[in-house]
This record gives structure tokens, C-alpha cells and sequence, in this order.
């Protein structure tokens, strides 16, 4: 796999034939500037330090400290507003127009975070809720069990968003039940963390499946994925494994001597194969405007149907015959029951 440890100074190759996975053990802050031009990387998935004294973090996690590297650098508390603004600004300018980022929070500094990110032109797409099972144990109180992740991406063009790269537009949800393209694209993620007993590991490291979720619905193969605080380069082994390429940033030298032996035995793609595959049919006359003759044979068809069938089943039979989405046909039916009817809806069929 081509990669490279970068300690020493040079400038990443841009052009996306050439690109290369590099690694800097270095301030990410410093680095991006020295690095990496404005608008040069696809998708930034980052999980900053907390401000909350990593030292005692095992203790709330219940973990065995010998299985975890020593080294993980914290931010003290009152430098983390000026911290989180320093490195969230270097995250804009180097993100490409269209490009997006994921943030990873916890709730303590949680604002700072936000305050930051208002100070930049970046713009909020989604707040997600990350729910997993490695609950802080509490007596008085609820226990915590959730992450912030907050999706940003840079105007300037549409960002990538690969709606259907999980699962199809008419595939079923969980118990056959809904979609399960939207049960998957809902902002509440519930992804467990990965129990890894003895292997070593950084103190907080990312589930592959959240990981693998992003960078899907966020990029492309061959596009350059950013991790400026990598850890044990989480981020970075799941953007390889996917076929894009990876950068970033570790402060930590403890950490990153470990990580870099470790991603240096990583195929480039191998995680591919275990991606489930949508089923994806796309309706053929999707996206095309709707003519008026087309629409009232729609209604005309409609009118026939349901004297026979239920709305559900009539409305399915409509998106068979017209190439139409399921959505797009109930649109078009509530919109013209509306013009002649006065009320908004189906409801009387
Ligand atoms: C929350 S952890 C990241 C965990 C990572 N996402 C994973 O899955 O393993 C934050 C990491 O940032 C590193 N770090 C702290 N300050 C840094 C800085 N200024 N530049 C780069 N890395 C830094 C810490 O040493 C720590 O490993």
C-alpha cells in the first residue's frame, strides 16, 4: 500500500491520481497550515480531544488500562474554546467546496465546538445522535450513553450525498416494516462500541460501522478522507479499507509509532467486498417534469383504481405504470385532489 509517515516538512500531492496516504505526528493545528493548501481534501470524519482529563477516562469507561496506549494528549479545559476555533478553522479552509465534516462530541464542550463552527461559513446539515452501549455507570442520576456528531460541509457546490448506497428506495426496514433507506438516514444512530479484550487500543476509539457509515453517505473512492486527530487511526483504516485515501494528524508519538506499523499491513479496497449491496431501482421517469396530459391520465387512472383497491395499493400500481417514485405520485394526486377538493388530503379514499 503506498503510504507514508511524514515527519519531516512536504507538501501533500493534490492531484488525485498521485495522492498518497500520509500521516503526520505532529500538532494538527501547525500541520494543516504547513500541509495542506485551502480546499484540498473531500471529507474531514474528526474526534477531538474532550477537555474533560483524558487520564481518568478508563476509570469512567471501566476498561483495563494495560490494553490502552499511553499517550493520548488532552487540551486543558480553558484553552479549549480557543483550541476548538484554531482547529476548526483550519478544517474549513482546507476542506474542498462541497466537501463535508463529521464531528465527534461529547457534551461537556460541546459548545465550544459550536461557537466555533458558527464562526466559519460552514453549514449545519444534520445534529446526529450517536446512542451506543458504553454507558457511564451512575447512581443519582440518568446514565449517559450518547455522542454528538455534528455534519457541517462547505458551500460553494452540492456536497456529496449518496442517498442510496446502503440500502434502495423501495428496500423494507427492520421486521419488514418502513424503509429501511430511511430508518438508516434517520439522525438518531444507534451503533455499538466495539469490545476489543487485548488488543491495544487509543482511549477512545470510533466503532468501524459508524466509521463506514460516513464515509459511504459522505464520499467516493479515491477521494482524500481527514482525520486531524487520529488516535488509533481509526478514520484512516476504514477510509483505506473503503478505497479512499487517507491523511491526517496524531500529536501523540506513543500512538502513532504503534499505528503506523498497523496501517501499513492495510489492502487498499479490502473492506469492500464487505459492503451489503442496495438493491437499487430507480423509477425511469424520476426527476423528469410532469405534463399535463400525463398527470390528468394519472388521475384518470387513480379514479379507475380505487374503486377496486385500497389508496396503497392503487398508488402502486400508479408508480408501476408511470415510472414514478411512490412519493412522487402521492405529491402529484394530493396536489390535484387539493385544486378540485379544497382539502389537502387523500383521506376520504
Ligand atoms: C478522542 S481521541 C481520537 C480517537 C480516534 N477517533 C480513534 O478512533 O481512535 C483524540 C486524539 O487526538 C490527539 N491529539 C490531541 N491534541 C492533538 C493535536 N493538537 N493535534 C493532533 N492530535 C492531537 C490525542 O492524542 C488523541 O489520540
Amino acid at each position: 500500500m503506498a503510504f507514508r509517515k511524514c515527519n519531516r516538512k512536504g507538501d501533500i500531492i493534490m492531484n488525485k491520481a498521485h495522492l498518497v496516504n500520509r500521516f503526520f505526528n505532529e500538532d494538527c493545528i501547525g500541520g494543516c497550515k504547513e500541509h495542506f493548501p485551502d480546499n484540498s481534501v473531500d471529507l474531514i470524519i474528526t474526534d477531538p480531544p474532550y477537555g474533560i482529563n483524558g487520564d481518568t477516562l478508563h476509570k469512567h469507561y471501566n476498561r483495563k488500562e494495560e490494553y490502552v496506549i499511553d499517550g493520548y494528549v488532552e487540551i486543558p479545559q480553558k484553552e479549549y474554546p480557543n483550541f476548538s476555533k484554531e482547529w476548526i478553522k483550519q478544517a474549513e479552509r482546507i476542506l474542498k467546496p462541497g466537501g463535508s465534516i463529521y464531528i465527534v462530541s461529547g457534551y461537556t464542550n460541546l459548545i465550544d465546538i459550536l461557537n466555533a463552527l458558527r464562526e466559519t461559513s460552514l453549514k449545519e446539515i444534520n445534529h446526529i445522535i450517536w446512542k451506543y452501549n458504553f454507558g457511564v455507570y451512575t447512581k443519582q442520576k440518568f446514565v449517559s450513553s450518547h455522542y454528538h456528531i455534528l455534519f457541517y460541509t462547505k458551500p460553494g457546490t452540492k456536497h456529496t450525498f449518496n442517498t442510496f448506497c446502503r440500502f434502495g428506495p423501495a428496500e423494507k426496514g427492520d421486521n419488514e416494516k418502513g424503509s429501511a433507506n430511511y430508518q438508516d438516514r434517520e439522525d438518531v444512530w444507534i451503533i455499538n462500541r466495539e469490545y476489543k479484550p487485548g488488543e491495544i487500543k487509543n482511549k477512545n476509539e470510533l466503532p468501524s460501522k459508524l466509521l463506514t457509515k460516513m464515509i459511504q453517505y459522505s464520499s467516493n473512492e479515491e477521494d482524500l478522507v481527514c482525520d486531524l486527530f487520529l488516535g488509533s487511526f481509526s478514520t484512516a483504516k476504514i477510509a483505506i479499507g473503503l478505497n479512499r485515501k487517507a491523511t491526517g494528524f496524531e500529536i501523540s508519538k506513543n500512538a502513532f509509532d504503534h499505528q503506523i506499523q498497523e496501517i501499513s499491513k492495510l489492502r487498499e479496497g479490502s473492506l469492500l467486498k464487505s459492503l451489503r449491496q442496495p438493491i437499487v431501482d430507480i423509477p425511469r421517469n424520476e426527476g423528469r417534469p410532469w405534463e399535463p396530459t400525463e398527470i390528468q391520465k394519472v388521475i384518470y387512472r387513480f379514479n379507475s383504481l380505487i374503486t377496486q383497491f385500497s389508496k396503497k395499493e392503487a398508488i402502486k400500481i400508479l408508480t408501476e405504470e408511470f415510472g414514478r417514485g411512490t412519493w412522487s405520485i402521492t405529491k402529484l394526486l394530493n396536489k390535484e385532489h387539493y385544486k378540485t377538493n379544497g382539502t389537502k388530503h387523500l383521506s376520504n379514499y
